[in-house]
């Protein structure tokens, strides 16, 4: 055994969170072999409790009809409410502050249509030049929407030239640099491609002394890293409830509005009756009485089936606490930056930053090859049993969990990479 496998199975032999491992299912390739999953930043994998809680719901709809959303085991009319308090401890907030609804993209629309009003000369949105497609969309059609063109309207940040993450201190020079115009700051807590973890308490503070308003999309954040959404002052944040939070497929995500918000009753919105006051919503009057907090921006009832694994999923969260994951995860994708740099120098270039505040669970890789031949290499990696995902043109993405992951699996991983590249 090479000393990189026996530190790998000293370290796991000592890890307080091991266990959780057996609570999820791991996948196996058609011939029966246990995959290495370190995919978790794209669809997290299924906890085992998850089938549970949906046939939970489906006997109570076979039992109970429409009777169910008052008498199932878990009446279906508050059912979103259970995942308020985990949800907010994961993000820094009050659990008046969050509601888990709709998905990413629909949340960030939502969000737009109420912290994002322009008013010449505000009326800018500054965005990462590398921002999630889906983002992008997003809040280019709600400048057409304003009658405003992207050309003019949209600030696009972007790494220095020859350097590939973003600087703080550029995104707040820029905030400043655009004071008088800014009315929108959207950012994500990681960035999808590259790993990169913002530090995003100064350039919050940065655009409200701008005087705009700040978004942020938690898609990688969630489950992941350590925020204080509602110290940090953020007026909105929306996440998906697939990568890191294990909830499935497409699951219902989530949308944080700061308490100071929520009980604008003014603040313009799209409503449903679902964001209506809860005493009252049944009564079927006309006029719109939203909710305190962020429930007062849903729209329809629950999904009950889709919600049940992410109500799974949170359960062991608040058993294994995000604190306790942070630190594993440091560990775990700390021993992947270091078999890539014992093993894989000058091979596999590590993108992501390598300081620890700047990164989350994933490390987004650069092959040294051509484009072809590097994909090629990951074709090789999926093959060994090892799931990571591409991302073009050319960045390879690992991700150690450390709900699920250990740090074999990070030997194994890395073991396989060296063959994929020819070492
Ligand atoms: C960073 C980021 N933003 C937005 C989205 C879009 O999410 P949804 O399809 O849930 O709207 C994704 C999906 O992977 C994402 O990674």
């Amino acid at each position: 055994m090479t000393p990189a496998a026996e530190d790998a199975l000293a370290l796991d032999a000592r890890d307080p969170l091991a266990k959780f491992a057996a609570e999820f299912h791991h996948p196996f390739d058609g011939s029966g072999r246990k995959l290495v999953y370190l995919c978790g930043h794209s669809l997290g994998l299924q906890p085992k409790s998850a089938a549970g809680y949906v046939e939970q719901e489906l006997d109570d709809w076979r039992r109970l009809g429409v009777l169910g959303h008052h008498v199932a085991g878990r009446p279906w009319i508050q059912y979103h409410e259970r995942a308020a308090a985990p949800l907010a401890a994961l993000v820094g907030a009050h659990a008046g502050e969050v509601v888990a609804m709709n998905s990413l993209t629909v949340n960030l629309h939502l969000m737009m249509v109420s912290f994002f009003r322009p008013q010449a000369p505000r009326t800018k949105i500054l965005i990462e030049k590398s921002a999630f497609p889906s983002d992008r969309y997003a809040v280019v059609s709600q400048l057409a929407f304003h009658g405003l063109n992207a050309a003019q309207h949209l600030v696009e940040m972007e790494p220095r030239p020859g350097e590939r993450h973003l600087r703080t201190e550029d995104i707040v020079e820029r905030i400043q640099q655009e004071r008088a115009t800014l009315a929108l700051v959207l950012l994500p807590s990681v960035q999808y491609l590259t790993g990169q973890a913002l530090d995003l308490s100064p350039i919050i503070d940065a655009a409200r002394r701008a005087g705009a308003t700040v978004g942020l999309d938690l898609a990688h954040g969630i489950g992941n890293t350590l925020m204080t959404l509602h110290d940090w002052n953020v007026d909105f944040a929306v996440w998906c409830s697939y990568k890191y939070l294990n909830a499935g497929p497409g699951a219902i995500g989530g949308c944080f509005v700061h308490e100071r918000h929520g009980r604008s009753a003014d603040l313009p919105r799209f409503a449903g009756w679902w964001g209506h006051d809860a005493q009252s919503r049944f009564q079927m009057g006309p006029e719109f009485v939203p909710m305190a907090g962020a429930p007062g921006w849903q729209l329809s009832n629950p999904p009950v089936l889709s919600a049940a694994p992410l109500l799974a999923s949170l359960e062991i969260f608040e058993r294994a606490d995000i604190r306790r994951l942070r630190d594993k995860s440091v560990a775990l994708t700390g021993f992947l930056q270091r078999l890539i740099a014992e093993r894989l120098h000058g091979e596999v270039e590590v993108i992501t930053p390598p300081s620890v505040p700047e990164r989350g669970c994933q490390l987004s890789l650069r092959i040294a090859r051509p484009p072809v031949a590097a994909k090629q290499c990951h074709e090789r990696l999926s093959d060994a049993g090892v799931v990571g995902d591409w991302r073009e043109p050319d960045v390879l993405r690992l991700a150690p969990i450390p709900l699920y992951n250990s740090f074999s699996d990070v030997h194994a991983a890395v073991d396989a990479l060296a063959s994929a590249v020819g070492r």
